[in-house]
C-alpha cells in the first residue's frame, strides 16, 4: 500500500527548533535550567592519563557537553590538571626535579592527549595557575573569617630523619580494615578505604623508610559533622534519582557518621593557607582541586563565571570515578553550603573501574593503555577508542578492556555494520546517480518503517543520554545502522535499478538520509567520523532535532566520493598490544624480585668440606630423552670427569664449549637417566628462575680451587 504524498507526514522536518532551557524534574520541583556546568575530575599531572580514566569520566563527559551542545542548551564544560599533592612530589624527589617540572611535564601530556582524542573542554586550566591560587586562597579566607573552621592541635606522624610531616601519600602501613600492607595515609587502593595517617598499623615513612614518631601540630578542619543533616536530606530526600552506586555509597558514609576533616597539611608544596601564623602550611590538595573548577571557570569566562556557579537556572553535574564519590557529594558540598552562596550539584554520575586484561588498571605497575602511547601507535583511531570505552564503560560496575574485545567492536561493529552501511549508500549513490542525490518518490511501506525506526531509536537514545546511559546510548545509535543495512537487505536497490530508476531514487534518497541521521545521532560519541561524513554529505550543521527527519540532505546535493569510516584492526596490531602488556608483566615480575633471605651460619671448616674448583668444558650435548639435563666433559686437570647439569633449558650444548666453569668436585657419583655425574656444576638463579653458569672471570688453569 503506498500513501498520498506521505514523505511530509512521516520523515521531514520543515522547521529546526531551538531547544533552549530544557526542564528537568528532580523530586522537589520541576526547574528550568537554561545552562549546564559539566565538570571532569581533574587528573593528577603525576602521570599521563589511561582508559581507564577515560571510560570513566572523560569519554562520558564529553558525549554529554556534545550532546547538549547539538540541543542547542547553553554548555560549559570545565576540565584541567590538578596539580598539587603528595604524589606528585613524591616522583619528583625520584626523578630529583621539582614538583613543578613534574607537573609542567604531564600537564601539557595530558592536555595535548586530550585534544586529541577530541575532548572538547572549553578549558583545560591547572591547578598552579594564579587564577586558581587566589580563588582558593580568596575560599579559604571567607570560610575563615565566617568561623566555618576548626582549629585543632593534634598528634600527627613525623618523620626525624627526613624532619618533615607525613601525611597522605608520605606514609605507608597496614589498612585497618583489609589488612593490606601497602595502604597510603589518605586511602587504602586495595578496598577503597578513605583513611587518615594515624589510622595505619606498623606506619612507616615513603620517604626514608623509617618508623614515624608522633608530634603535635595544628590543622584547620572542616566541620563536617555540621554539615551532616543538611547533607542526608539534600541527598537522601533530595536526589534520589541519583546512579544507585553513588546515592548507596553516600548513604554509608552518612549512616556512619561524619567527622571534621583537616584542609591545611604540613607541605611545601600547595597553596599556602592563607591566614597569619599558617607558614609552612599548605591547603589540602581535596581542598584546592574541586575550587579548580570554579578557578578554570574565571579563566574561560572571566567576569559571567558567577553566572555558571550561583544562578539557580543553572544546573551543574560532576562526571568523576567512583574514588572520588565523597569528595564530590559529601566534602566539596560542605565547603560549597559553609560559602553559602553557589549551587549544590544536579547529579554525580560516578562510574566504577574499568580493569585491563582482568588486572587492575596500575599507573605504579605500568598497567594501562596510555592515551598518549595509544594516539602515537593507533594514530586516526579515536573513535574507535571512544567507541570501545562508551559501549563497554564501567556505569554499574566494574568492567574489563582486552584488546580482542577491542578487535571485534571495531570490526564486527564500526567497520561491518556502520561503516559497511554508509559506504553502501554512498557507493551506491555514484553508481546509479553519478553522485547527485536523486529527489525521493512516493513511499513504501518499508520505507516508513526505517523512518518510523529512526524516530524511534531517537527517542530511546535521548532517553538513555538524558538520564547518563551512554552504554545503551551507543548501543541504540548502532541499531540505527543496523536498521540502515536492514533497509538496502529488504529493499536491493541494486536489483530495483535493472527495472526502475524511480523506485531506486527514493530508496537511495532515504539511505542518504539514514547517513545523515547517523551522522547526528554518532556525534557525541564518534565526532571524527561524524564530521567526515558530513563532509562526504555536503558539510550541513547538525542539531540534535535534525535527528529523525529524513530531508536533510536535498535532493541534487552531490555526494562526495565514498572514503571509507573505519578500517579493519589486524590481527598483528591487537598481538603488538597483547605483547607490550606481556612484556610489562615481566619486567615487574622482575621488578618484584627480592633476594632470597640469607642462610644460617656455617663454620669455616664446614665451608672448606667442599672443594670448589674450575674446570675447562671440553664437550657438551644434550642427553637424549631429557630435556633438563647437559652433559659435560670437563678438563678437571686431574684426566677429565663427567657431570650432568639440569641446565639444558637455558643453554645450547655448543655455546658452553671452550667455557671455564666452577663445579664441586667431591660430591659422591650420582646416576641421573642411567649416565653417572662426578660433581655438580654451579649456576646463579636469576629473578624469573632460569639459571647462569658461573665461572672465572680472566683465564684460570684447570683444576685450580675456589674459596
Ligand atoms: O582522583 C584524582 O585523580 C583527583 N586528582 C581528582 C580531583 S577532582 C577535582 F576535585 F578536582
Ligand atoms: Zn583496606
Amino acid at each position: 500500500m503506498r500513501k498520498k504524498n506521505p514523505s511530509k507526514a512521516s520523515g521531514a522536518c520543515t522547521a529546526l527548533k531551538n531547544n533552549h532551557g530544557a526542564k528537568r524534574q528532580n523530586n522537589r520541583e520541576t526547574i528550568m535550567f537554561n545552562r549546564t556546568l559539566i565538570t571532569s575530575a581533574l587528573p593528577y599531572a603525576n602521570g599521563p592519563v589511561h582508559i581507564g580514566h577515560l571510560a570513566g569520566v572523560y569519554v562520558p563527559a564529553d558525549i554529554y557537553a556534545r550532546y547538549l551542545r547539538l540541543k542547542g542548551e547553553e554548555v560549559l564544560f570545565i576540565g584541567g590538571s590538578d596539580e598539587h599533592g603528595v604524589p606528585i612530589t613524591i616522583k619528583a624527589k625520584a626523578e630529583g626535579v621539582t614538583p613543578q617540572d613534574i607537573v609542567d611535564r604531564y600537564h601539557n601530556i595530558i592536555k595535548d592527549s586530550f585534544a586529541e582524542l577530541g575532548i572538547s573542554f572549553d578549558v583545560y586550566g591547572r591547578t598552579t595557575s594564579e587564577t586558581h591560587r587566589k580563588t582558593a586562597s580568596d575560599f579559604f579566607r571567607r570560610l575563615y573569617e565566617k568561623g566555618e573552621f576548626i582549629e585543632k592541635t593534634s598528634e600527627q606522624l613525623y618523620d626525624p630523619i627526613a624532619k618533615q610531616f607525613l601525611a597522605d601519600r608520605y606514609v605507608v602501613g597496614t589498612c585497618p580494615h583489609c589488612g593490606n600492607d601497602h595502604a597510603y595515609g589518605d586511602q587504602c587502593e586495595n578496598c577503597g578505604t578513605s583513611l587518615n595517617a594515624t589510622d595505619l598499623i606498623n606506619p612507616h615513612s615513603a620517604i626514608t623508610g623509617n618508623v614515624p614518631v608522633l608530634k603535635e601540630t595544628s590543622h584547620w578542619y572542616l566541620p563536617l559533622d555540621k554539615w551532616e543533616p543538611a547533607l542526608r536530606h539534600w541527598i537522601l530526600d533530595e536526589h534520589k534519582e541519583w546512579k544507585t552506586n553513588v546515592y548507596g555509597q553516600c548513604k554509608s558514609w552518612l549512616d556512619m557518621g561524619l567527622q571534621p576533616r583537616a584542609v591545611s597539611r604540613d607541605l611545601d608544596w600547595g597553596i599556602p593557607v592563607p591566614v597569619e601564623g599558617a607558614e609552612g602550611k599548605v591547603l589540602y590538595v581535596w581542598f584546592d582541586a574541586p575550587i579548580g573548577y570554579i578557578s578554570n571557570t574565571i579563566d574561560c569566562v572571566g567576569d559571567d563565571w558567577e553566572k555558571w556557579w550561583k544562578e539557580k537556572d543553572t544546573r551543574m553535574i560532576h562526571f568523576i570515578g567512583k574514588d572520588n564519590i565523597v569528595f564530590h557529594c559529601i566534602v566539596f558540598p560542605a565547603m560549597l553550603m559553609a560559602d553559602g552562596s553557589y549551587n549544590l550539584p544536579d547529579n554525580v554520575p560516578a562510574n566504577e573501574f574499568l580493569n585491563l586484561e582482568d588486572d587492575k588498571i596500575s599507573t605504579s605497575r605500568n598497567w594501562a593503555v596510555w592515551l598518549h602511547e595509544y594516539l602515537r601507535e593507533l594514530p586516526n583511531r579515536q573513535d574507535e577508542l571512544r567507541y570501545v570505552l562508551t559501549a563497554n564503560a564501567p556505569e554499574t560496575k566494574d568492567n574489563n578492556f582486552t584488546w580482542r574485545d577491542y578487535q571485534t567492536r571495531v570490526n564486527s561493529e564500526l567497520v561491518a555494520i556502520l561503516g559497511n552501511f554508509v559506504n553502501r549508500a554512498i557507493v551506491l549513490t555514484h553508481k546509479y546517480f553519478d553522485g547527485t542525490l536523486p529527489a525521493a518518490g512516493e513511499l513504501h511501506p518499508v520505507d516508513i518503517a526505517l523512518i518510523d525506526d529512526f524516530k524511534r531509536l531517537k527517542s530511546e537514545m535521548t532517553d538513555a543520554l538524558d538520564n547518563f546511559h551512554f552504554r545503551e546510548a551507543s548501543r541504540i545509535a548502532m541499531d540505527m545502522a543496523r536498521a540502515g543495512n536492514k533497509y538496502l537487505q529488504e529493499t536491493e536497490p541494486w536489483k530495483v535499478a535493472k527495472t526502475d530508476m524511480a523506485r531506486t531514487a527514493t530508496i537511495l534518497n532515504l539511505a542518504i538520509q539514514a547517513c545523515a541521521n547517523l551522522a547526528i545521532a554518532f556525534e557525541p560519541i564518534l565526532p571524527f567520523m561524524s564530521a567526515k561524513l558530513l563532509k562526504m554529505l555536503g558539510g550541513k550543521d547538525i542539531t540534535w532535532d535534525m535527528l529523525g527527519c529524513f530531508d536533510l540532505v536535498p535532493a541534487g546535493a552531490h555526494i562526495g566520493k565514498p572514503e571509507l569510516l573505519f578500517e579493519k584492526i589486524e590481527d598483528n596490531v591487537v598481538e603488538e598490544q597483547v605483547n607490550k602488556l606481556l612484556a610489562t608483566k615481566e619486567a615487574n615480575r622482575l621488578a618484584a624480585w627480592t633476594p632470597e633471605a640469607v642462610k644460617e651460619d656455617v663454620a669455616y671448616d664446614d665451608f672448606a668440606k667442599v672443594d670448589i674448583r674450575v674446570g675447562k668444558v671440553l664437550e657438551c650435548s644434550n642427553v637424549p630423552k631429557s630435556k633438563k639435563l647437559l652433559e659435560f666433559k670437563i678438563d678437571d686437570g686431574m684426566g677429565g670427569r663427567t657431570i650432568l647439569s639440569g641446565i639444558a633449558a637455558y643453554y645450547k650444548p655448543e655455546d658452553l664449549i671452550g667455557k671455564e666453569v666452577c663445579f664441586i668436585a667431591n660430591f659422591p657419583p650420582r646416576k641421573m637417566m642411567g649416565r653417572e655425574s662426578f660433581g655438580m656444576i654451579l649456576s646463579a638463579v636469576n629473578a624469573d628462575g632460569s639459571l647462569t653458569v658461573i665461572g672465572p672471570q680472566g683465564e684460570v688453569r684447570p683444576g685450580a680451587t675456589v674459596g
